[in-house]
């Protein structure tokens, strides 16, 4: 399970991911202006699922991941989640962050699992009302 390289060609694609897992999906054209901003890279599997991350100075972030419903629990969000930190750490980021929601048990359990920790909690920070979790991953080291 080798992700390979996003490029803006795949914009459509992303968005259809994007709207079988997310209840307020990115439309296509905002992940056009994404994939040409320079600091901004991407992992995927075709028809499988995604990871889109920003690099900046020695911190990079998780903007987005999404597997699509009928692959779940195959391990694909996972290889995403990997290949994005040999990503992010090849191109001289020492450590990886996100945020997630509180509430998402699936998400939550992948990252714990994938070697990142509890960094801070931002109250009532989704339009659910669910908190954000920050998490962090160091980089130079494996899961
Ligand atoms: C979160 C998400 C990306 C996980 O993708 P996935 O391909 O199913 O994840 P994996 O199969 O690689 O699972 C890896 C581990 O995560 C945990 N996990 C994944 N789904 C889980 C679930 N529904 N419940 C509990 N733990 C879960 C497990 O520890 C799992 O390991 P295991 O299968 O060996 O037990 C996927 O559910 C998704 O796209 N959700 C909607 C979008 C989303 O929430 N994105 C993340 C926003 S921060």
């Amino acid at each position: 399970m080798t992700p390979r390289r996003i490029t803006p060609a795949d914009a459509r694609q992303l968005a259809v991911l994007h709207a079988s897992a997310f209840e307020r999906p990115w439309d296509e054209a905002a992940f056009e202006a994404l994939l040409v901003t320079f600091n901004v890279f991407g992992l995927m599997l075709d028809g499988q699922g995604f990871i889109l991350c920003r690099a900046v100075a020695d911190e990079a972030e998780i903007l987005t991941l999404a597997v699509a419903p009928l692959v779940r629990r195959n391990g694909v969000g996972r290889a995403l989640v990997e290949a994005a930190a040999q990503t992010a750490h090849a191109r001289g980021a020492d450590s990886l962050f996100l945020e997630v929601a509180s509430d998402n048990v699936a998400a939550l359990g992948l990252y714990a699992g994938a070697a990142f920790e509890p960094a801070g909690l931002r109250k009532a920070y989704y339009a659910s009302g669910a908190d954000a979790v920050v998490m962090r991953r160091t980089l130079n080291t494996r899961a």
